[in-house]
């Protein structure tokens, strides 16, 4: 059984004084057997390197570029990002998947940056609500998770984080029934045992979609499920050490 890994998405919110506020809060004793980790906005990196670079807390950024270094506008490099410390680095999340057009093939060259940099690509897949009720969710999830893991080579696979969101659970404190995202999760490790058995037993298969401190034990239960990826509930630093806590006594 791995450590458990909560991994809290920022995405377009918070500011340097709900950081500050994170890093007070976090200094509370919380225990060595589960692995935290922050995502805030690319800004608020560095000042996340200052405040939490000698800490058991790990953090990253929310995308990457696809490209090693050049004239890309706006861009980020995996780099870049390995510069300010960072572990971890969110691809392909639904919000950029629906919102800046990203595809398989896009996320799957990121996922490769991100790894020859040395950083661990938290790879976002889920269903949507049609696809769910048109009972597509393994298809749909099974393609996502191949199209990435055969551009990638097998020794990178056991790095690999892989945070299974529905899309439809997102945001919208509707999560999923943890046994039928449980069952999700065992095609995921089927899938990732078809390029490496080893890759499958430690690759980290984190639940994401309206987690919050009253469910997150049920979904910790599960076998597959080896920790988390939450936006809203993160979001405010008492949240976050009840999601903590809760694990902690589990
Ligand atoms: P949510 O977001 O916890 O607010 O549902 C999760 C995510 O999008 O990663």
């Amino acid at each position: 059984m791995h450590k458990p890994l909560l991994v809290a998405n920022w995405k377009m919110n918070g500011d340097l004084d709900l950081l500050k506020q994170m890093q007070k809060a976090l200094q509370a004793p919380f225990s060595k057997d589960l692995k935290i980790a922050l995502c805030p906005p690319f800004v608020l990196l560095p000042s996340t390197q200052a405040l939490f670079a000698k800490t058991q807390i790990a953090y990253g950024a929310q995308d990457v570029s696809n490209y090693e270094v050049g004239a890309y506008t706006g861009q980020i490099c995996a780099k870049m990002l390995t510069q300010l410390g960072c572990t971890y680095v969110i691809i392909g999340h639904s919000e950029r998947r629906q919102y800046c057009g990203e595809t398989d093939a896009l996320i799957a060259a990121k996922a490769l940056r991100a790894i020859e940099a040395g950083l661990i690509p938290i790879l976002c897949i889920g269903e949507n609500a049609q696809q769910k009720q048109q009972g597509e969710t393994q298809a749909v999830v099974a393609l996502q998770v191949n199209t990435v893991l055969k551009s990638l080579n097998t020794d990178s696979l056991a790095k690999l984080v892989i945070a299974y969101e529905p899309v439809w659970a997102i945001g919208t404190g509707q999560a999923a029934d943890p046994q039928v995202a449980n069952e999700v999760h065992g095609l995921i490790r089927a899938t990732v045992a078809q390029y490496s058995a080893t890759a499958a037993q430690s690759v980290h298969i984190l639940y994401g979609g309206s987690v919050n401190a009253d469910n997150i034990r049920e979904f910790l239960l599960q076998p597959h499920i080896d920790g988390a990826l939450i936006g809203g509930a993160a979001l405010k630093p008492a949240g976050l050490m009840q999601i903590i806590h809760s694990v902690s006594e589990a």
